[in-house]
């Protein structure tokens, strides 16, 4: 137990690269207790087996869990949960903050919706986190997150589609919704993640920077390394994360 995440440097594939390039216990995991911690295992294990591969990352959650700790935020909506590995660790830092209802998932798969609520049910945090079937840009989303939390979302977390009319229709529905000073957080903001658009427009790097010029009081940063240094980048997910703020 003490190595925790220490034991996956050995293992092959890009979502263990993180534990790859370093050597200790990164925060993200550390924070866990034993039980927490043996859900992420048994997670890891059973996701490799099964092939669903797709979570985002050790550098994406930690920027996540340094707002969200750091500043006791709760009322999260999460655009694509896949198999449910942030939602896994989101909830578990709810139950630290005792936020209950406090996360609200969505996800267009209906397996992928089945899968995460096994999980979520495994590590019970049922009081914590509201799984959600259904299309991250459907405006009934914001009316089931408001009666959920009985008041505005502060974080909005976009990983879903990728496609960049998705991203957009999902900026313009999710913003007017965020509580003053509240964060929309992007993941796959980067030029390296361009190609993930199905529909080959640009993904969500061009949404983020078409959705911005008409949008002046939103405050922003898109961090994604430089393309030379993808294999060792300082911010190590060569995804990118953007990040706005309502202003
Ligand atoms: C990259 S995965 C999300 C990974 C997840 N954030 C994690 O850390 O494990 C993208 C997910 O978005 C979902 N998705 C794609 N289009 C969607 C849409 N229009 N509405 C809701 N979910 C969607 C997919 O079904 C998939 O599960």
């Amino acid at each position: 137990m003490l190595n925790r995440s220490l034991q996956f440097a050995n293992r092959a594939g890009g979502r263990y690269a993180w534990c790859r390039l370093t050597n200790f216990v990164p925060p993200l995991y550390s924070f866990l207790n034993d039980e927490e911690w043996a859900i992420i295992e048994s997670w890891y294990d059973e996701t490799e087996k099964e092939q669903l591969l797709g979570e985002c990352n050790v550098a994406f959650m930690s920027v996540l869990q340094g707002f969200v700790m750091g500043s006791a935020i709760s009322n999260i909506i999460q655009l694509g949960h896949f198999a449910g590995y942030s939602t896994l660790l989101l909830g578990f830092m709810l139950r630290r903050m005792k936020k209950k209802h406090s996360l609200m998932t969505v996800d267009i798969s209906e397996h992928c919706c089945n899968y995460t609520q096994m999980w979520i049910d495994r590590a019970g945090l049922g009081d914590y986190v509201r799984v959600e079937l259904g299309d991250s840009a459907n405006a009934t989303m914001v009316e089931k997150a408001l009666k959920l939390f009985g008041a505005s979302p502060r974080l909005v977390l976009i990983d879903s589609s990728h496609q960049f009319e998705q991203t957009l229709h999902e900026l313009r529905l999710w913003y007017p919704s965020v509580e003053r000073g509240g964060f929309i957080f992007l993941h796959d903001s980067g030029p390296y993640a361009k190609s993930f658009d199905s529909t080959n427009k640009g993904g969500v790097s061009r949404a983020m920077e078409e959705w911005l010029v008409s949008y002046r009081d939103a405050r922003a940063i898109n961090i994604y390394p430089p393309e030379d240094s993808y294999a060792k980048p300082i911010y190590m997910d060569p995804c990118g994360i953007g990040i706005i703020q309502k202003g």
